[in-house]
């Protein structure tokens, strides 16, 4: 079965046409960091155009890349929450159109379902039970997997999701915007244990994340105003900066609490929930470190530990044609009423305070 899935739930339009949910035939993703970056963040007005002059030259472009057209087409698949509303109404309603159009079904899926199917792209035959954790610019969430569709929230950020605060981070330090991979690169280089920055572990056994705390301390940190109210050491700290860590330790030391506190509370809900398996993925997943610390940790608790390939960690539409042919197979279509929303139930999982623009 081939499926052609769109996503435009933020800031990138993106199609892709995949085979019996596995088989990526192409996927083509226009970003919009270069009309983003100027203003740190997600502008959502400026995305929506955005999407609406890109979707039909990338639905064109993906699938000539593939290699087939609309009619071998057998399934078409979107997501429809959560997101930006306007964003997500685009490719909704681009779906929907092809579908009306065409005679062919809708599938209409969760976003963050995709996120937790694209690591089954890479890896078929993860055992359910699970453990996902979902990670990335909008989401930071654990969620207790039974199957593919079906999946209990354990826990999420009370406030930044943690790709929304390496993002913050690296506008602190100058990396620019979107900033997580910059993070990454500068971490490599620096030293993670010249400074520690407090790790956020909220209640005994919480599986709640928040990340806006250790945002403040990076802040505070290159400001010097970690130094309290003397007036004076805080001007001799600003002036010890070399000695304080440069650019590098500062991403090194913030990469370092981050990634030990997501591993530390995935492994307690793989432990709480007495399953085998973990999946890590969202833009996030892409993290070198965050990778380095769950295999460590989780072999020696006995856990296996998945992830997706890089390029399936951030938004791409292939997860929503690979897993939008599963709900084809078992029939699970959507008519054209189907909506966009910017929140999904809270049994099926909360979205953030996704996609505002992110200073
Ligand atoms: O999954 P995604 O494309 O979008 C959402 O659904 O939100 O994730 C984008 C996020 C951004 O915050 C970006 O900075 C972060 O993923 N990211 C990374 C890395 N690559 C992308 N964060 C840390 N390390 C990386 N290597
Ligand atoms: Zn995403």
């Amino acid at each position: 079965m081939l499926v052609l899935g769109i996503d435009t739930s933020c800031d990138d339009t993106s199609c892709a046409v995949v085979r019996d949910g596995r088989e990526i035939l192409s996927t083509i993703v226009s970003s919009q960091t270069d009309i983003h970056s100027d203003f740190g963040g997600v502008v959502p007005e400026l995305a929506c155009r955005s999407h609406i002059l890109n979707i039909l030259p990338v639905l064109d472009q993906s699938l000539r890349a593939a290699g087939t057209d609309m009619d071998r087409i057998d399934c078409i698949a979107t997501t429809n929450r959560p997101g930006l509303i306007g964003a997500l109404l685009i490719g909704l309603t681009a779906a929907k159109t092809f579908s009306c159009l065409l005679g062919k079904p809708l599938v209409a899926l969760d976003h963050i379902a995709c996120h937790i199917y694209s690591v089954q792209m890479c890896r078929p035959n993860i055992p359910f039970p699970s453990v996902g954790l979902v990670v990335s610019g909008g989401h930071t969430q654990l969620y207790y997997c039974r199957d593919y569709s079906r999946r209990d929230l354990l826990g999420g950020t009370q406030d930044d999701a943690a790709g929304e605060a390496y993002d913050k981070v690296a506008g602190i330090l100058g990396l620019g915007y979107p900033g997580g991979a910059a993070v990454d690169d500068a971490a490599r280089k620096g030293d993670r244990n010249k400074i520690r920055f407090k790790r956020t572990y909220l209640e005994k056994d919480s599986l709640e994340f928040s990340f806006s705390g250790i945002k403040t301390a990076v802040l505070y940190h290159v400001r010097g105003q970690d130094a309290g109210r003397c007036k004076k050491t805080r001007r001799r700290r600003r002036s010890q900066s070399r000695e304080r860590g440069g650019t590098a330790d500062i991403a090194a030391g913030f990469q370092e609490s981050v990634v030990e506190v997501l591993a530390a509370k995935t492994i307690l809900a793989a432990r709480k929930k007495r399953v085998g398996a973990v999946t890590v993925s969202g833009g996030v997943a892409a993290n070198s470190r965050l990778r380095e610390v769950m295999e460590k940790r989780c072999g020696e608790c006995g856990i296996e530990v998945f992830f997706p390939v890089p390029s399936l960690c951030t938004d791409n539409a292939a997860m929503v044609a690979g897993l939008g042919y599963h709900y084809a197979r078992s029939g699970r279509t959507s008519g054209l009423t189907a909506d966009a929303a910017a929140k999904v139930s809270p049994r099926s999982g909360k979205s953030t305070r996704r996609r505002k623009v992110r200073k």
